[in-house]
């Protein structure tokens, strides 16, 4: 059974508390503030709740909530006043010192019971999910620590070094592949299929991090099994049209392998992303061996990139103000360059097909 601390200095309310009570619980009896304290102290780990008066030779009621309060108890176990005290203020006072409940004396025992018994249910509800709660930070603690000791030993490995000089390599292939292309391009229809290329190796946190948000093992295989954007290439090209000649061209070379293909210029993402994402696999020659390597390939026009790199600002940054709102301009920035890169793609068809 659980227990109760009845504290009234009036010792037929005492009594009458017990009776109403007694069946339920164990009931403890204090006479004042300073024996309520006193069996709080006692019994604070299996007391359910408290039943306070607030006029009290010695020490009063409030006195008694403050201590509850200042030892961090009144979190944890429901105060419910008792009181002949009628006036709002003093009821607002309780309320705003973190008591349960007030009910007024002369009391009726059913009611009371039926308080007790609803402010017991909730904060033993709430006790057990604040339980869990601390139960999963420290589990998840302990998993973020194994990771990063996994993290450490890895980056420190000789093989987690030799597959991102691989990953490096196979950006330089793709590079090399493009830079060939515009170079061809520029001597024969004298125009450049594209504007500029960035590269970039994912970081080794950014690859630690992404893994184990996937629940992927921490591994140098499970990297090339798993992740297929740690090597990055960005080609940014004038019109749309580029995009996908020069998609055409680079993935029907005899080397290059689509393995997928996501068209967000085709499907827009419903924020207003746009671009072309190709995973390939490329080989690179290594002095033993050929080895396939996952290369994320992007193709956007210029205005597609000015627009990812402010939406892409907002998505690491925390508590912007008014994000919402930041949202929809962007999705409507998003629709205004969609119709933009048509326009100046059909203004580059007609000076095209101009004579002269
Ligand atoms: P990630 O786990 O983020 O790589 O997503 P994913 O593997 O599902 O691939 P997806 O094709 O959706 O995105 C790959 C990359 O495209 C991202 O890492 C970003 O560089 C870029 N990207 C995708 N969606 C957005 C977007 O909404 N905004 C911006 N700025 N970039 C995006
Ligand atoms: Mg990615």
């Amino acid at each position: 059974m659980q227990r109760i601390i009845v504290v009234d200095d009036v010792e037929v309310n005492r009594e009458l508390l017990k009776n109403i009570l007694e069946d339920d619980y164990v009931v403890e009896l204090a006479e004042d503030g300073q024996q309520a304290l006193q069996k709080l102290k006692e019994y604070q780990n299996e007391t359910a709740v408290v039943l306070l008066d607030l006029q009290m030779p010695k020490m009063d009621g409030y006195a008694v909530i403050a201590e509850m309060k200042k030892m961090g108890w009144i979190k944890r176990i429901p105060v419910l006043v008792i009181s002949g005290e009628f006036t709002v203020e003093a009821e607002n006072q309780c309320f705003e010192l973190g008591v349960s409940d007030f009910i007024h004396k002369p009391f009726e025992g059913s009611v009371v019971s039926n308080r007790i018994r609803n402010a017991v249910e909730l904060f033993s509800y709430k006790n057990q999910l604040e339980q869990k709660v601390k139960e999963q930070e420290e589990v998840l603690k302990r998993q973020s620590h194994i990771i990063q000791m996994q993290e450490e030993q890895l980056r420190k490995a000789k093989p987690f070094n030799r597959l991102m000089m691989e990953y490096r390599a196979a950006i330089m292939e793709v590079e090399t592949k493009l830079k060939v292309l515009n170079e061809e391009f520029s001597q024969e229809y004298n125009r450049n299929p594209f504007e500029s290329i960035k590269s970039r190796l994912k970081s080794p946190s950014s690859i630690f991090e992404k893994l184990a948000r996937k629940g992927f093992p921490v591994t140098v295989e499970s990297i090339r099994e798993n992740l297929t954007d740690v090597a990055g290439v960005r080609v940014i090209c004038s019109f749309p049209d580029d995009i996908y000649r020069l998609a055409r061209l680079f993935t029907s070379q005899d080397d290059i392998f689509l393995v997928r293909e996501k068209d967000y210029i085709k499907s827009p993402k419903p924020n207003g992303y746009r671009s072309l994402h190709l995973i390939l696999s490329v080989p690179i020659f290594l002095s033993d061996k050929k080895e396939y390597m996952k290369v994320e390939l992007q193709f956007r026009t210029i205005a597609m990139d000015f627009w990812a790199s402010l939406e892409h600002k907002l998505k690491y940054k925390k508590d912007v103000a008014d994000a919402d709102e930041i949202v929809r301009q962007l999705k409507v920035c998003a629709d205004s360059i969609e119709e933009l890169d048509y326009q100046m793609q059909e203004i580059r068809n007609k000076i095209d097909k101009s004579k002269g």
